[in-house]
């Protein structure tokens, strides 16, 4: 396998019921992700999009099928296997944002570092940066309904991208968002992407598929179509690989894990 393919699934099968109640979410289900993609999946209602997603997000497991990250098949490991990897290599985006009401945004964002080994402080420190990032720092200890829901879904999208994930989920992202905050939010997405990150992103708005390098369209937990808009050869490589090919200065950045928030200040310098 590729060492570029991060995600492989082979025969991906979910079925609910049996007999005569027996359907499927998703049927015989084929797909490859290569890092730095940008995949929009668009389809009705029902034909299996968020089933996909939470299986790819390890929140579900298929009935049948082969599913490969980073090479390991990881369809059939324990629920607390599960829950590890999905907590280091995956960030989630919900439409409705999916934040803990009664905390303050600042611990909503370090939650995902509860499995990584970092103490409070460091775990706290982390999520500032984020938030930082998304000019949020002056709301760090709001909670998510003094917020708007543009800013809670930022809020939202700097929980996903705080333990640096492999990947990044987002089930219809803007689906709760007025015009405005939508764009701002497909804006942050976009910089996301540009860093050389992997989004898998459901969408029911054709207009945001310009954000993509990949549409695919499910039909009755199939793919219909699946266009690359954008060659792979072209696809944004990761920061961290981009300064070891250039072997510059920022070489060190990456270096020290401590320090994730280097990679989000350059960027933010770059705008
Ligand atoms: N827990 C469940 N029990 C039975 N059927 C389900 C369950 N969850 C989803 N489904 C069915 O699976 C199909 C795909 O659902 P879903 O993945 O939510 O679709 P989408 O996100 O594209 O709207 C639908 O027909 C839905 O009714
Ligand atoms: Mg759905």
């Amino acid at each position: 396998m590729s060492e570029n393919i991060l995600i492989e699934l082979k025969g991906l099968t979910k079925r609910y019921g049996y007999g005569d109640t027996e359907s499927f979410a998703l049927k015989d289900f084929d797909l490859s992700v290569k890092r730095g993609e940008f995949i929009m999946i668009m389809g009705p209602s029902g034909c299996g999009k968020t089933t996909l997603l939470d299986i790819i997000g390890l929140l579900d497991r298929a009935t049948q099928g082969e599913y490969y990250l980073n090479g390991e098949n990881v369809a059939g490991i324990s629920a607390r296997r599960q829950a590890k990897l999905r907590a280091k290599k995956i960030g989630f985006i919900f439409q409705n944002f999916n934040l803990i009401d009664d905390l303050p945004i600042i611990e909503n964002v370090s939650l995902p570092l509860v499995y990584s080994g970092y103490t409070k402080t460091s775990r706290l420190k982390k999520a500032s940066t984020a938030l930082k990032r998304f000019h949020l720092e002056e709301r760090e200890y709001y909670l998510p309904y003094q917020l708007s829901g543009g800013q809670q879904q930022r809020v939202a999208i700097a929980r996903a991208i705080v333990g640096d994930p492999e990947i990044i989920l987002a089930d219809e992202p803007t689906g709760n968002l007025d015009s405005r905050s939508s764009h701002i939010v497909m804006e942050e997405l976009k910089a996301i992407h540009e860093e050389g990150n992997t989004i898998i992103m459901v969408t029911h708005n054709p207009a945001l598929t310009v954000y993509a390098t990949r549409v695919i369209n499910m039909l009755d937990g199939q793919i219909d179509t699946d266009v690359k808009t954008v060659s792979d050869a072209n696809l944004p490589q990761p920061i961290s690989v981009r300064i070891k090919k250039k072997d510059n200065e920022f070489a060190s950045l990456t270096e020290n894990d401590t320090k994730p928030s280097k990679k989000h200040k350059k960027s933010r310098r770059k705008k």
